[in-house]
């Protein structure tokens, strides 16, 4: 069988998922973490680390740059004794856009770096411009030559104001000012979970910061120490799993969802119909046939911008006339054209679109475009009529873990084929 046929999947809709499961750890918090462990040369332990190619490529990363990386079942241990290369080749930081991320710890623990520049993706060009502007403002110099960043020097503590809330400057910022001399002051931060988390580790590390809404402090110290670190449960998946099971009119346990992180996404899946009640540690959503929405993506605590294209699917499939406005991104609407292979009536202008819920999807062949796309492909899969093939479903691994098992374990009929 080859690799690319392992990376399709078929899902027969109509089935209405039941039961309970666990949220796995945040992808997006557990990155900028493996991140910040080579800011220290002593072993720092991760808990739950979820099992995904992003964080596969992490490891494989941090082994890249020296460190000794120990993965046993339910943790890893990480020992950045040395940094032997602040300049990885770009076969190394190629493997994953988040690479970006080890410039504010190799800055602050090295005095220099030396990076591919990421370059756009599908979902829009995605520079790096106020990564470089807060390395800058801390006293760093920066070359950008022929792809490469090349960003060196001895940090001092300044004051940044983001003009946006992007969430990698904000933690490639705080990774670079916890070494600095003096106190960093970061305004208009992005208050994500992910930052408060990256936070809460940094600060076990022996850093010292401190987060008022949008107001990032940060005392420099010496020198950062191990740690022992269990990072938040992943919100994004648990929206994904809260809206499969609400699309699918079934009743599911959601183990270690943290309603507080959610509270946009459930407040827009109570509007249109779904009931969600706290259950032990975690949320209970029960679903219905679910009304039209208007979603308009934003910052935290706005609705989050990875749950948009799930949402579309699940528009789709409502009776009526929902909008969508992505905010965040400026080409987030990959998705549209292969959830029109399967019976949507999508128009789309610039970064809004016009969903016209013809009540029903129909199973067809479709591609996953990038990770939320694939998301939104599954969610319109469990609830179209017939078989869907979802192809290039590597992209679904990078971020979701065990995606199919537990819907498999909810009752859905999903097979890789
Ligand atoms: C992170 C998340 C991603 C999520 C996004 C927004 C990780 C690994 N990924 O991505 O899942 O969708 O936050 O919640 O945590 N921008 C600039 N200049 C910059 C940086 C960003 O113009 O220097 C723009 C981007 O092009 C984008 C917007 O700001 O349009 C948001 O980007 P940002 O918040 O930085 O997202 P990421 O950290 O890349």
């Amino acid at each position: 069988m080859t690799d690319e046929k392992r990376h399709q999947i078929i899902i027969t809709g109509g089935v209405p998922l039941n039961g309970e499961c666990a949220i796995s750890t945040s992808k997006n918090a557990v990155l900028p973490i493996l991140a910040a462990t080579l800011l220290t040369d002593q072993p720092v332990t991760i808990h739950n680390l979820p099992d995904i190619s992003d964080v596969k490529n992490m490891l494989f990363m941090l082994r890249a740059f020296g460190a000794d990386v120990q993965a046993e079942r339910d943790f890893v241990t990480i020992a950045a004794k040395r940094i032997h290369t602040t300049s990885p080749a770009q076969n190394i930081t190629g493997r994953l856009r988040a690479s970006f991320l080890f410039m504010g710890p190799l800055l602050a623990r090295e005095g220099s770096a030396i990076m591919p520049l990421p370059g756009g993706c599908r979902i829009g060009s995605r520079p790096i411009d106020l990564h470089l502007a807060g390395f800058k403002s801390l006293g760093a110099r920066c070359i950008t030559t022929s792809g490469q960043v090349h960003i060196w020097g001895k940090l001092r503590g300044s004051h940044i104001g983001l003009p946006f809330p992007s969430v990698g400057a904000t933690e490639n910022i705080m990774m670079a000012a916890v070494l600095a001399d003096g106190i960093t002051t970061i305004t208009g931060a992005a208050s994500e979970p992910e930052i408060a988390d990256l936070a809460g580790f940094l600060n076990a590390m022996g850093a010292r910061i401190a987060i008022d809404g949008d107001r990032i402090t940060i005392f420099g110290v010496n020198k950062l120490c191990g740690a022992d670190y269990t990072p938040i449960p992943d919100r994004i998946e648990a929206g994904t799993l809260m809206l499969a099971a609400a699309v699918s009119g079934g009743e599911v346990k959601l183990r270690n969802a943290n309603a507080a992180h959610l509270s946009s996404v459930s407040q827009k899946l109570c509007e249109a119909g779904a009931e969600i009640f706290p259950f032990e540690d975690g949320l209970c959503v029960r679903g219905r046939r679910l009304q039209p929405m208007t979603i308009i993506s934003s910052p935290f605590p706005g609705f989050p911008t990875d749950m948009q294209a799930p949402f579309m699917a699940a528009c789709c499939a409502a009776s009526g006339t929902s909008t969508i406005s992505e905010t965040v991104f400026e080409n987030r609407f990959l998705h549209v054209s292969e959830l029109c292979r399967m019976g949507a009536d999508i128009n789309v202008r610039g970064n809004f679109a016009t969903v016209h819920g013809t009540g029903h999807l129909h199973g067809a062949s479709v591609c996953a475009t990038d990770l939320r796309a694939g998301a939104a492909l599954c969610v319109a899969a469990l609830l179209a009529h017939g078989d869907t093939l979802i192809r290039d479903i590597h992209h679904i691994d990078r971020g979701y873990d065990h995606f199919e098992e537990k819907l498999r374990h909810l009752g859905a009929k999903i097979r890789r084929v």
